[in-house]
């Protein structure tokens, strides 16, 4: 990790972001938090010891947000690593609900995502993170949006690396394939296995950044899932 130590957690106000917010500033980062919940946002800037920066930013106004990032950097005087964490997901979820993934899953990351390159890029240095899902490797009926949405994210993040590095700039990009973790999202749901705390989550997450790794499934183990949902043939998993 260079010097300055400055990063940027979009999404921060709970679950994963929130984790992960806290366990940059553990070593020693100082932070930039954004969301839609100030009241969250406020609460987080206390608790958290090293110096903060707190912004409002729905990801889903894709003129907006890449504005809010960038004033952001500017008040951080510069930043490290950006981690784009936003997301939400509804099952069988109403028009309404299937456009609000897609804004902020798809539409809100891309442009937020693009904002943060070229700050990278004009700087020459940076880290992009984002946080996709396990979901994005198969389709599924739980969600297809959703499931849509992270093998968006997964796709675009790996086009983003090859297109970097071209450059030949040292600018990294991580992709983060959570299995589950448990948050808001997927509170209530059953038979769910393997179910991480957000702040182991975090602290693996913490050091796939730190190693600068290309992807990394959360926790280890969901890369025998991945590995298995490649494989695995259609008439096994359309019985799943
Ligand atoms: N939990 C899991 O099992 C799991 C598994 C795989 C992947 N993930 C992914 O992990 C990420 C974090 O989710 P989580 O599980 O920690 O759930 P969460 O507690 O619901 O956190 C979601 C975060 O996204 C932010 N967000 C949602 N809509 C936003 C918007 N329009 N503008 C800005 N920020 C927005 C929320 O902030 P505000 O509401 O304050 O805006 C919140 O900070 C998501 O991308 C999710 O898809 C989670």
């Amino acid at each position: 990790m260079n010097d300055s130590k400055k990063a940027i957690v979009v999404g921060a106000t709970s679950g994963i972001g929130e984790a992960l917010a806290i366990e940059l500033a553990n070593n020693g980062f100082e932070v930039g938090l954004t969301g839609r919940r100030q009241n969250l946002l406020d609460e987080l800037d206390r608790r958290i010891q090293t110096r903060t920066y707190a912004r409002k930013m729905d990801i889903r106004d894709a003129e907006a947000a890449p504005q809010i990032l960038n004033e952001l950097v500017r008040e951080m005087n510069g930043a490290d690593v950006i981690v784009i964490n936003s997301g939400v997901l509804y099952r069988n979820g109403s028009w309404d609900e299937l456009q609000a993934m897609i804004n902020t899953n798809v539409t809100g990351f891309v442009a937020v995502a693009e904002a943060a390159l070229e700050y990278f890029t004009n700087k020459g240095k940076g880290h992009l993170v984002g946080i996709s899902s396990i979901a994005g490797l198969r389709g599924a009926k739980g969600s297809p949006v959703y499931n849509a949405s992270k093998a968006f994210i997964s796709n675009y993040m790996e086009g983003l690396r090859h297109k970097i590095a071209t450059s030949g700039m040292p600018i990294h990009v991580t992709d983060i394939r959570p299995g589950f973790v448990r948050t808001q999202m997927i509170e209530g749901r059953p038979r769910l296995f393997w179910v991480s705390s957000p702040e182991k989550a975090a602290r693996q997450i913490f050091s796939a950044i730190r190693n600068k790794k290309k992807r990394v499934y959360i926790t280890r183990r969901w890369r025998l899932v991945a590995w298995l949902a490649r494989i695995v043939p259609d008439w096994i998993y359309n019985k799943w």
